[in-house]
């Protein structure tokens, strides 16, 4: 079928803005839309700059917003997103990060925000013997966040970064904080809770849930950040904190 991608363009060194370009190309309706774009570098304009790695849904650096919404381009088909021969493809960078070239966003604010929440497991607690045992029970806690790519595309689409708080800690990092609060070996609730109980952590999210929506790994993003809502609260509760 023949489809046109157009794609968002920018180039530094030589445009004041971005602007669109437009590329009529021939695709099989089960291509992908990361094959599309490959098409495009290889055979037409060997310029264009976009992310991506393992081609299969699992490195994350292929998010962009196609068609107004936030996806992979590797997990994405042609006939997805367009329907009818001759059908327009709108390709363009994901939001609320710093454009550096064509389709690819300056991440490092990202992966900044993210390291907040300290997304590891703390546990000072002498090391058994053997391994800190978990029960499967346990282990289901938490079983949704370690879903996470960390492909930005929650980020992307929350609506809370648009204006109302563009200091939001993000949805990924505070599902990534959901992952360890949940984890009954871990011990570094009280490390995070300055991050996350703050006008920019949790409570920031308005459940808005286009996190959830757009969500490649299908984590249910905007549950995960309620439930650390709802440990926060519970703890001040108990008076604990
Ligand atoms: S929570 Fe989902 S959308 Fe957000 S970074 Fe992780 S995989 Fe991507
Ligand atoms: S290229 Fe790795 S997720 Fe798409």
């Amino acid at each position: 079928m023949k489809v046109t991608l157009q794609i968002q363009r920018y180039n530094p060194e030589t445009d004041e803005q971005p602007h669109f370009e437009e590329y009529p190309i021939e695709v099989e309706p089960t291509d992908r839309v990361l094959d599309a774009l490959m098409q495009v570098k290889n055979f037409v304009d060997g310029t264009l700059a976009f992310r991506k790695s393992c081609a299969h849904g699992v490195c994350g650096s292929d998010a962009m917003v196609i068609n107004g919404t936030e996806r992979l381009a590797c997990k994405t088909l042609v006939r997805d997103v367009a329907r009818e021969e001759g059908a327009v493809i709108r390709i363009e960078p994901l939001r609320h990060l710093s454009l550096l070239r064509d389709l690819m966003v300056e991440q490092d604010e990202f992966f900044a925000r993210w390291r907040r929440v300290k997304p590891f497991l703390i546990n000072e607690e002498p090391a058994p013997e053997r391994e800190r045992v978990q029960s499967p029970q346990e282990r289901a806690l938490f079983d949704d966040p370690t879903k996470c790519i960390l492909c930005a595309s929650c980020y992307s689409a929350c609506p809370i970064l648009d204006g109302e708080n563009p200091a939001f800690i993000g949805p990924a990092a505070i599902a990534q904080a959901a992952r360890f609060i949940f984890d009954s070996r871990d011990r570094g609730f009280d490390e995070r809770l300055p991050v996350l109980d703050h006008p920019d952590g949790v409570w920031a999210c308005q459940n808005h849930f286009q996190c959830t929506r757009v969500c490649p790994r299908g984590i249910k993003v905007t549950k995960n950040i309620n439930l650390a809502k709802r440990s926060i609260t519970k703890a001040r509760e108990q008076g604990e904190r």
